[in-house]
């Protein structure tokens, strides 16, 4: 089960063996491109299992083979939103499971001197405020990336807002608690700091460049 933390009561850590042991192959430097990319897509689709548990459901009635059935079926537009890069590796595993969710998409670049995020490309569908609205990126690392991002989707009417990322930093999630402190955060790990170039340690270094083998 995942964990609520005291000290952040918005942040879910999640604690499953299947996760832990992916996460660890991610962290280790071997680990290709291509590895890569497949784990953290399992990783991201693993976490979405709980990250929907609070999504509402109308009624269907389908026919079995045998007789009519009253089942469930999603009853709000879901929409998925990867800052990009790296955000769109875990992209992918939330949409095989939820194929019906949209994209809409947010470019942000870290300045590498000021750690301050640059944003280069918003994409958003018009209605955001008609469903939840998940936000994706696997380093919440300063939080300088994901508090803009979610500022620009509260900006742009997302009312039911919540972040999936991988390895969080205590600085970041600090950060995104003080500026949307209704806003949950689930991660698949947390680390212990940042050091002096605003990369999270232990980490996994640079998600984008190993995600797409730019380094
Ligand atoms: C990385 C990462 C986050 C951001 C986190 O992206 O994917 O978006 O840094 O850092 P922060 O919490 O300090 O803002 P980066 O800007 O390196 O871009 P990329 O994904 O294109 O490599
Ligand atoms: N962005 C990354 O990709 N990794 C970090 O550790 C920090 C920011």
């Amino acid at each position: 089960m995942p964990t609520q933390n005291s000290q952040h009561p918005s942040l879910v850590v999640f604690d499953h063996p299947l996760i832990r042991a992916k996460v660890t192959a991610l962290r280790d430097r071997e680990t290709g491109h291509r590895a890569f990319r497949a784990l953290m897509s399992q990783i991201a689709g693993l976490m979405v299992y709980e990250v929907t548990r609070s999504f509402t459901t109308d009624s269907i009635t389908v026919q079995t083979p045998l007789e009519p059935f009253d089942g469930d079926h999603l009853s709000q537009r879901i929409t998925v939103v990867p800052i990009l890069r790296a955000g769109i590796g875990m992209t992918e595993g939330v949409l095989e499971l939820m194929p019906e969710a949209r994209v809409g998409h947010l470019g942000m670049a870290r300045d590498e001197a000021t750690l301050e995020p640059r944003a280069y490309l918003n994409k958003l569908p018009p209605d955001l405020g008609a469903g939840p609205v998940i936000l994706i990126d696997p380093m919440l690392a300063t939080g300088g990336s994901a508090v803009a991002a979610a500022t620009m989707l509260r900006d742009a009417g997302a009312k039911d807002l919540r972040m999936i990322c991988l390895v969080a930093s205590p600085e970041g999630v600090q950060r995104m608690a003080k500026a949307h402190p209704t806003m949950p955060v689930y991660t698949a790990a947390l680390d212990r700091e940042l050091d002096e170039r605003g990369y999270i340690l232990p980490g996994l270094g640079d998600a984008g460049d190993r995600l797409f083998g730019t380094h």
